[in-house]
């Protein structure tokens, strides 16, 4: 190769501008994720705390961290330290071999779960959210002999192809097959939009009646009346729906949902993944609720974002060695050292923490703040949430029909870096979900300060007013 080649090639390598930086994306980035849903992209070059900052030096307050995996804020020093540590002592470690922190991690899971829930259990480590699901899945299969599910509309479970299948998105999984096992998908408690038109405070869990009359005769498909078995294995639940829209549901529906999967044997499944961690002011969001799950599916914020482990806890007479033998399933990356270490400062943190009184303190402060400003703006229909995890959910003017487009103006708005409050020029990190992508899906920081959410509040004002210009 002749030097000047090797010189242009190393520039090309190590390119400088972010428009060089941006050209290259453009090429040789697979767009099948989801960046290019943004007008505009971003190059971000550091965090901390609640911000992000581009390469412009211009300052994001991050109003979604990560989609709740960054629960404890960018560059947390404890977190940050454990990892370092551990880089230092016990960086890889190939997972047919023990480690302290793994066990450790797992210990302090189940001792949780079984404070909480009186019931033993064990934890089994995987990579990312949706393979952990995958192995929540055989854990249901292995236990029923089945392999069709129930699941919520509007819930999401992952892109994984068997994640993919009980994710009620027709969008995911139109280019990729046929799903054979495709969830049986039913109706999620979203009052603000209830999917049988009623009232909240007159309907008389109308929805979950329908779920129950399913059951009454073996004609409307799930159940054998002679046997009473049904020809689904589990239910597969958010207890908040995360990319859904932040959606909560009345108190009573899990307990009573439970009590009806209870008489078919059908297994509760908990995908934490999104609202685990305290998102919601508890360890699980279903705790709220008065139900304990069969399995808890786990991911995200566990490690903060930083070297990304995710889990599955379950009960014993689901995951007992008699059961789930050695080789049950496994991959070469789970229950790595360097995420077992940030986990269990994870869970170390939570103890020492006070979360619990916390985050629903500071989610009553910013939802108080944004229902004010619902107030002067109808667009703004709904306005809810549990803990730090808040809806906002934007419409026309007569506050309920979606607007999709205005949603996307403010997104996009902020992600332009051009919010000037207080003669600065900042931006703001929105997340986008809800059935009809309306809605704002709120979860800061942890240690998110009433200043900053002051701020996000003047930012997402100036955004909204812009947009509607
Ligand atoms: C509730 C829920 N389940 C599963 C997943 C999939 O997790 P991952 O993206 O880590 O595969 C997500 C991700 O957003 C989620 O929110």
């Amino acid at each position: 190769m002749s030097q000047n080649l090797a010189v242009k090639k190393n520039k090309v390598s190590n390119p400088v501008s972010s428009d060089e930086l941006l050209a290259l994306e453009a090429k040789y980035c697979s767009w099948g994720d989801t960046v290019h849903y943004a007008e505009k992209l971003n190059i971000f070059k550091s965090a901390n705390g609640s911000f992000l900052y581009d390469d412009k030096g211009v300052e994001y307050l991050d109003l979604q961290m990560w989609y709740s995996a960054v629960n404890f804020g960018y560059r947390n020093k404890r977190l940050n330290a454990a990892l370092k540590k551990q880089i230092d002592i016990l960086p890889q470690l190939a997972c047919q071999y023990l480690h302290e922190e793994k066990i450790q991690l797992a210990t302090k899971i189940s001792r949780r779960n079984e404070m909480t829930f009186e019931e033993k259990g064990r934890v089994h480590f995987n990579v990312g959210g949706s393979s952990a699901l995958e192995d929540s899945l055989k854990l249901v299969r292995n236990h029923s002999g089945r392999s069709l599910v129930f699941a919520f509309m509007g819930g999401y479970h992952g892109r994984t192809l068997a994640a993919s299948a009980i994710t009620s998105s027709f969008r995911y999984r139109e280019k990729f097959g046929h799903f054979g096992d495709r969830a049986f998908f039913v109706p999620y408690p979203y009052c603000f939009r209830c999917p049988y038109d009623k009232k909240k405070d007159f309907c008389d869990l109308y929805c979950l009646k329908q779920f129950e009359r399913l059951f009454e005769t073996e004609y409307y498909s799930v159940v054998n009346k002679k046997t009473n078995k049904c020809e689904f294995a589990a239910f597969y639940v958010e207890a908040i729906q995360g990319t859904g829209g932040y959606i909560v549901p009345p108190q009573e529906y899990f307990s009573g949902l439970k009590e009806v999967l209870d008489r078919y044997g059908i297994l509760f499944v908990d995908d934490e993944i999104q609202m685990g961690f305290f998102r919601t002011g508890k360890l699980w969001a279903i705790e709220h609720f008065n139900v304990t799950p069969d399995i808890i599916v786990f991911g995200k914020a566990l490690t903060n974002g930083l070297n990304p482990i995710s889990g599955i806890w379950a009960k014993e007479k689901l995951i007992s060695p008699q059961v789930f033998p050695p080789g049950s399933t496994h991959s070469t990356f789970s229950a790595n050292p360097l995420g077992t270490a940030a986990g269990l400062e994870v869970m170390k943190l939570i103890e020492e923490s006070n979360f619990a009184v916390d985050v629903p303190k500071k989610g009553q402060y910013l939802l108080a703040r944004f229902k004010k400003l619902q107030k002067k703006y109808p667009q703004i229909g709904d306005v809810a949430g549990l803990g730090l995890a808040i809806r906002v959910e934007m419409c026309e003017k007569d506050s309920f029909t979606p607007n999709k487009e205005l949603t996307d103006r403010i997104a996009n708005l902020g992600l332009s870096g051009t919010l000037s409050v207080g003669g600065k020029k900042r931006g703001l990190i929105l997340d986008v979900g809800g059935y009809y992508k309306n809605a704002f899906t709120m979860a800061p920081s942890f240690y998110i300060t009433e200043k900053e959410m002051d701020l996000g509040v003047e930012l997402f004002e100036e955004a909204l007013s812009r947009a509607l210009k």
